[in-house]
């Protein structure tokens, strides 16, 4: 069974399309950027990853090959095809119920800025819910300027260009956000919805779910650890 299109995301491009917009075969052809050097330094060695929302497996390999052990989460049974070498689960989620704990629950590439409120809740459940005593959650924001540096490009050494064509109010302090990435041969469009968060509004955020930062990762302040709120006190 196909999940359903997410409201508000609307993909284009060749073969399968997620339900947030995705174009499976051109997201495959994306190289990993220095994502699992920050998770690595944030982490223990060896460490347990529930990786939330995992695609094709970009960063999970990466993982994998630091020798970390991952369980990989999406919804699109087309993304996870192509993960290898990593336990894989198709669910959204909002409604993952895995009867265990993770040392490290991965939430990256800005799900945490779903723009309805209670798919963001549902995200951040899921992650306490699957933390183990002592573990961290790892969230990837958005950067200060994401919606208002538009349009703009920016050209990859691996041969494609990524266009923010443009972000929209649609209401309730969310954007649609309409992006390219223009490869020689194809190109995938995407629109999705997404809710900017200071963050000040971030941590709130984290905090109305029982979690919160312990530190940024990264100056930007895109890369976030956060742990249950009750952890250290
Ligand atoms: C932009 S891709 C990023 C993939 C991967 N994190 C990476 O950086 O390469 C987003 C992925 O998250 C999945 N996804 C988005 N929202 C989801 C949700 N609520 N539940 C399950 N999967 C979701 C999509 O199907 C897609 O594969």
């Amino acid at each position: 069974m196909k999940p359903r299109k997410r409201e508000g995301y609307e993909g284009t491009g060749p073969g399968a399309i997620t339900p947030d917009g995705c174009a499976v075969e051109l997201y495959a052809r994306l190289p990993v950027g220095d994502e699992p050097d920050v998770i690595a330094a944030a982490v223990p060695a060896g460490a347990r990853v529930l990786e939330l929302g995992s695609g094709v497996g970009r960063v999970t390999h990466a993982l994998l090959e630091r020798g970390f052990t991952v369980t990989a989460v999406d919804e699109s049974a087309e993304m996870l095809e192509r993960v290898r070498g990593a336990r894989t689960v198709r669910a959204p989620i909002e409604e993952l119920r895995l009867d265990e704990t993770f040392d490290v629950v991965l939430l990256a590439s800005f799900l945490v800025h779903a723009g309805d409120p209670e798919v963001r809740r549902g995200l951040l459940r899921t992650c306490v819910r699957h933390l183990a005593e002592g573990g961290c959650v790892l969230i990837q924001r958005e950067g200060e300027d994401h919606h208002t540096d538009v349009p703009r490009e920016r050209v990859d050494p691996a041969g494609f260009t990524v266009r923010i064509v443009s972000a929209e109010p649609v209401g309730d302090g969310v954007h649609a956000v309409h992006a390219e990435y223009a490869f020689p041969d194809a190109v995938w469009t995407q629109t999705f919805r997404s809710r900017p968060l200071t963050r000040e509004r971030f941590e709130e955020a984290l905090e109305e779910e029982g979690l919160r930062v312990d530190r940024y990762l990264t100056q930007d302040g895109m890369w976030v650890r956060a742990v249950a709120a009750t952890a250290g006190d």
